[in-house]
């Protein structure tokens, strides 16, 4: 019994090794730029290598759009799309591996910033908001002020 379960655990940790293996392939900005082809499709995204060949005729968006970016780092079109979580998630089928280390962009953090940046804009137009209703209660009270000197 004991043994079964130790092989059990070995069987789990060979998986996980085989998949770490098949994810961390890298490669370099030129050897992708090789496959710009419409049979031989890959794109780069977020220091992420993509081959979207079998993808080109799924693209909701069309297959247009990703012949234009094969080859390439599509990172910054991709985002400007503003796609939906599911295509995230789908995009992960078709990751063949990763940018090598010294080609890598400092973008995979880009998300965060727009979230922040959004967070900070929020934060000044409240700030500039607590200030209105001081401003505005002033403006009433020299008008009720005036309008009781006049009166009288
Ligand atoms: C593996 C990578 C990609 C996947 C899995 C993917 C997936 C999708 C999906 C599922 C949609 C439907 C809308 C949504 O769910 O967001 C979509 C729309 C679209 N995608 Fe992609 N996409 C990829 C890469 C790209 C790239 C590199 C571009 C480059 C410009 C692009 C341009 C578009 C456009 C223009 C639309 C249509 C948007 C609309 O009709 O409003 N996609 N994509």
């Amino acid at each position: 019994m004991a043994t079964k379960d130790v092989k059990d655990v070995k069987d789990v940790k060979d998986d996980t090794a085989v998949a770490a293996a098949s994810e961390s392939k890298l490669y370099t900005r030129a050897e992708v730029a090789k496959h710009a082809d419409p049979k031989d499709t890959w794109i780069i995204i977020h220091n992420n290598v993509y081959d979207v060949t079998p993808f080109l005729n799924e693209h909701p968006g069309g297959e247009e759009v990703l012949l234009e970016q094969g080859g390439t780092d599509a990172s910054e079109p991709f985002e400007d799309i503003g796609h939906s979580t599911d295509a995230r998630q789908m995009m992960e089928s078709y990751k063949i591996g990763e940018l090598i280390e010294e080609e890598r962009t400092g973008d995979s953090g880009k998300k965060d910033r727009d979230w922040s940046s959004g967070t900070n804009d929020e934060d000044n137009s409240s700030s500039w908001r607590s200030w209105l209703i001081p401003i505005a209660l002033g403006v009433l009270a020299t008008l009720v002020y005036r309008y009781f000197i006049s009166a009288h």
